[in-house]
């Protein structure tokens, strides 16, 4: 799969690593495409960095936003103003003390922080995940054998569903599905399952408590 990720950090970074290991092709893009060069390098299998405009260009099969949440708003403006109905999976979280009073109205609202991507992105194709895992647990627990940690997320619609659970499979994390994208306050800040590193049979117990 070819596979864009829109902000390469902490969470955008070391998705891209796992999945080029994992025999994707990542386009690692950034405001700065010029300082990905050690991510790339860092990488096996293939992988290069790119402008946003041309991550987008690229004709991806799915994009990962791994950008502050106040990136959305111009992101989604560039994207759903030129390039395709791609599946987004959106891995932000809305912090006002990072973001802005943008973060703050969206906490405020009664509309789930993946809603807000997806209205805005204009594409019922998006998906929720990797945003409730820690970098560190995302960076060093995956490719696991056996105990493996579960990945939670949530999908507007199939195709959005099933490559998000693929994507989750291919690096070695146990796929759980929360639903449809009304569902996701659980997995905002904060909340019942955010930031919690659980394996599936404690994950889907917290979610039905
Ligand atoms: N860190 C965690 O433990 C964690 C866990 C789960 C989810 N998250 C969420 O995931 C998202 C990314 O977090 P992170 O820790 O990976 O952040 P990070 O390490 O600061 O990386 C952010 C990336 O986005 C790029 N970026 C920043 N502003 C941008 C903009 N306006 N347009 C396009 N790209 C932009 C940055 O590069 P340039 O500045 O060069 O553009 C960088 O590549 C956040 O929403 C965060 O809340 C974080």
């Amino acid at each position: 799969m070819k596979i864009g990720i829109i902000g390469s950090g902490n969470i955008g970074g070391n998705l891209g690593k796992h999945w080029a290991k994992a025999g994707h092709d990542v386009l690692f893009s950034s405001r700065h495409p010029e300082q990905l060069n050690d991510l790339v390098n860092a990488s096996e299998g293939n992988a290069k960095a790119v402008s946003i405009e041309e991550a987008f260009e690229a004709d991806a099969d799915v994009y990962l936003l791994a950008t502050p949440f106040k990136a959305i708003d111009k992101l989604s403006e560039l994207y759903a103003g030129e390039y395709g109905n791609k599946v987004i999976i959106d891995a932000t979280n809305p912090y006002p003390e990072r973001d802005g009073e943008m973060a703050q109205e969206v906490r405020d609202s009664n509309r789930n922080a993946s809603e807000y991507t997806a209205m805005k992105f204009n594409t019922a194709k998006t998906a929720k995940a990797f945003n409730t895992i820690r970098a560190e647990h995302l960076k060093n627990s995956a490719f696991r054998d056996s105990e493996k940690l579960a990945i939670p997320y949530a999908a507007q619609d199939e195709d959005s569903k099933q490559l998000t659970q693929q994507l989750i499979q291919d690096i070695g994390f146990d796929a759980v599905y929360v639903g449809d994208l009304t569902e996701t306050k659980i997995m905002d800040p904060d909340q019942k399952i955010y930031a919690k590193s659980l394996e599936r049979k404690e994950l889907e117990k917290l979610i039905k408590a």
